[in-house]
């Protein structure tokens, strides 16, 4: 698409301009809008960017893989196995905000360590229109690195996706040629599975999160949802065979959206729906009973947390 080509080659030659001879730092997602703005990035001033992929342990599953294997073009990408030290900072944490909060600081240390090693004069963030009309709003504490120029003293911060929305993105990366995976992926969020965690963020429920996740996303694959994914509530008694047991609930959401900013929850069949719950119920020994969200955004909000 001409519009789209065109996009990339001003957002490249932008990004020349605003970095020049200078080193660049971006925090890498595994979400389509850091990966179109890590690649425009590094395809402006190649390995003057180091593109920065921090493990928190609150991953899709594989995605720490796809990320090495989509982006191993990028000479200068760190990817950084964090799991343990989020762990630990979340250990207690019930609060929402703080919950948010507490995330951002772990990235923004991961960040500061990486950005003072190579030197880093920029910040790329991979900020789409929605995102600043959410912050403005103050609707949620956003960004997860959005505190790191307060740590670092970056000459300038250069957001080359700010004016597009998320359909334009995905266009974006087509032409990109980035894989599909990246390109249709559901949107995710920064704080990752703790946002679809009640309540505190263990290993446990953080794999339960990941695994009826996975299940969603594949099951619900072909209903081409905004997002679809899992939800760990908290505990309920089930019988798994001759046992009561005290396991987790699980929700299962999928909504249709333009934006994120409103969504509608998904009809889905009844069989659909059975085989999710039987699949995760099956593949989770410790999950009691999964329920599905019919609540539309608003009143509810796409994710939990
Ligand atoms: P909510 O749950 O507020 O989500 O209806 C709207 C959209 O934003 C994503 N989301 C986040 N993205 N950091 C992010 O980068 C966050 O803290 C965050 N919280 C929610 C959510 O997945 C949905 O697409």
């Amino acid at each position: 698409m001409v519009e789209t080509e065109e996009f990339i080659a001003e957002a490249k030659a932008e990004i020349r301009e605003a970095i020049g001879d200078a080193n660049a730092v971006i925090a890498l997602s595994g979400g389509v809008d850091s990966s179109v703005a890590a690649t425009l990035a590094y395809e402006a001033v190649g390995d003057q960017l180091t593109p920065v992929y921090v493990d928190t342990g609150l991953m899709r599953k594989g995605e720490t893989a796809e990320i090495r294997d989509t982006f191993d073009f990028m000479e200068s990408l760190r990817v950084i196995e964090a799991q343990d030290r989020f762990f630990d900072r979340l250990e207690g944490v019930t609060d929402p905000e703080e919950k948010r909060h507490v995330i951002g600081e772990g990235f923004i240390d991961e960040f500061e360590t990486v950005a003072r090693d190579v030197d880093a004069d920029y910040l790329v963030q991979g900020t789409i229109y929605p995102d600043r009309i959410e912050s403005e709003g103050n609707i949620k504490s956003h960004h997860n690195v959005g505190g790191l120029p307060e740590v670092v003293d970056f000459e300038g911060i250069v957001e080359p996706v700010r004016d597009l929305y998320k359909d334009e993105v995905r266009e974006v990366a087509r032409e990109l040629g980035l894989e599909e995976i990246i390109s249709e992926r559901m949107p995710f969020p920064g704080p990752g599975l703790a946002v679809r965690i009640v309540g505190e963020v263990t290993p446990e429920k953080a794999a339960v999160a990941r695994e009826a996740t996975h299940v969603v996303e594949e099951e619900l694959a072909e209903y081409d949802p905004w997002q679809a994914f899992a939800a760990v509530l908290g505990k309920a008694t089930g019988v798994k065979g001759d046992n009561r047991v005290h396991g987790w609930v699980v929700a299962v959401r999928s909504v249709e959206s333009r934006d994120g900013m409103t969504a509608r929850a998904q009809e889905l069949d009844w069989s659909t729906l059975q085989r999710i719950q039987s699949r995760i119920t099956g593949e989770n020994e410790n999950v009691a009973r999964v329920v599905y969200d019919v609540t539309h955004k608003p009143p509810a909000t796409i994710e939990y947390e």
